[in-house]
């Protein structure tokens, strides 16, 4: 089905074989569960978004969110601001660090406290801005990195500019554009354009990724063949659920996906805590108040909710989940939620 519309991809000099790709989230996208989804078949990740001015000003604390669990290829370090000056000398120092395959520049949240200062979505504002860092930006990694660029088709729908972003990127050097296809303003809802996507495609020479409103499995073999993407890149439908890529495995190899069994639901989750404590606890007693093991914990919570929602004891987990409580604990309350069963076979799948 999906292997003669996916095929490998060239990021500059960078080759992604499968072009599935988990998109940034921060508060969710770190290397513990970047980790579980290329082990499941996803085929490329990105961190979630480091400050360039952190990185610049306080290099220890922001570089945090830029940490591996492991080796994890192919991976982008994705970096947000809106200093030309600034963001080439964080992406300098990111290329220095050996360990990423591609510099992201985001150009598309739209939280507030972000776009408000110009960064993320704020630079969709101002195209000739955008070109000057991602210009800045691939002059300080040349020969080391190649640069892409994500962005969305749009500020709001009075304002889709894409076509002059996205020309503008590319004659400022950017290997490829993850394209979100709905405007700033949404956010995260509604519909996602995939025709502008496929318009987009059909003008830039680089590569296009699209992204925004994939799914089930099946939307990636639907987004790639109606809009011509090179690649697919997914956020929210594989949270609390990485099988999803082995579901998307399984269909480009005419199998039929099957639904995780329960103790694959509880090694996995046991695992993703067990690799959110190593990596908390790689920092010291000075940066984590409450110290590694409950600290992991708090991180584990979202994806405990999406883990567990299908299961008939979910509710009674979800009442605890606000009380700080150690690895241990929460482990046996996940086991409890576990042996209550599933609501029905389809809450297999999130
Ligand atoms: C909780 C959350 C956090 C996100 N964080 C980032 C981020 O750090 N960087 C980024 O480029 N996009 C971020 N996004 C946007 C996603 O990468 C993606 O573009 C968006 O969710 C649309 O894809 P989807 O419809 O497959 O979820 C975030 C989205 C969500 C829901």
């Amino acid at each position: 089905m999906g292997e003669g519309v996916l095929k490998p991809l060239q990021i500059g000099p960078l080759r992604v074989e499968w072009p599935v790709f988990l998109a940034p989230m921060a508060g969710y996208t770190d290397g513990a569960f970047r980790s579980l989804c290329l082990e499941q078949g996803c085929g490329a990740v990105v961190t979630e978004m480091a400050s360039s001015q952190g990185l610049v000003r306080n290099r220890l604390r922001t570089s945090r969110v830029l940490e591996r669990w492991g080796e994890e290829h192919p991976i982008g370090a994705q970096l947000y601001g809106s200093d030309a000056g600034v963001m080439a000398e964080a992406a300098d120092w990111i290329a220095g660090l050996g360990a990423f395959d591609f510099l992201d520049i985001n150009a598309g949240c739209p939280m507030p406290k972000i776009r408000n200062r110009g960064d993320g979505a704020g630079l969709m504002r101002d195209p000739a801005k955008m070109a000057e860092i991602v210009r800045q930006v691939a002059a300080a990694v040349a020969g080391r990195l190649p640069v892409t660029l994500k962005t969305r088709i749009g500020w709001c729908a009075d304002t889709v500019n894409v076509m002059e972003t996205t020309a503008g990127a590319e004659a400022a050097g950017a290997a490829a554009v993850f394209l979100h296809g709905r405007v700033a303003s949404v956010r995260h809802s509604g519909p996602s354009d995939w025709a502008m996507i496929a318009e987009v495609k059909r003008v830039r020479t680089i590569p296009v990724i699209g992204n925004g409103g994939v799914k089930a499995p099946a939307d990636v073999f639907r987004m790639a063949a109606e809009t011509g993407a090179d690649g697919v890149m997914v956020g929210r439908a594989p949270l609390g659920n990485p099988w999803w890529f082995r579901d998307v495995r399984d269909l480009a190899a005419g199998r039929e996906p099957r639904m995780p069994t329960v103790d694959e639901v509880r090694a996995t989750i046991r695992e993703h805590l067990r690799r959110e404590m190593e990596l908390m606890a790689r920092r010291g007693k000075k940066e984590l108040k409450l110290g590694a093991d409950l600290t992991a914990c708090l991180v584990m919570r979202p994806h405990l909710v999406r883990y567990l929602r299908g299961f008939r004891g979910f509710g009674d987990l979800a009442r605890t989940l606000e009380e700080r409580v150690d690895a241990a604990t929460l482990l046996e309350r996940v086991d409890r939620v576990l042996a209550s069963g599933r609501k029905s076979e389809a809450d297999g799948r999130n």
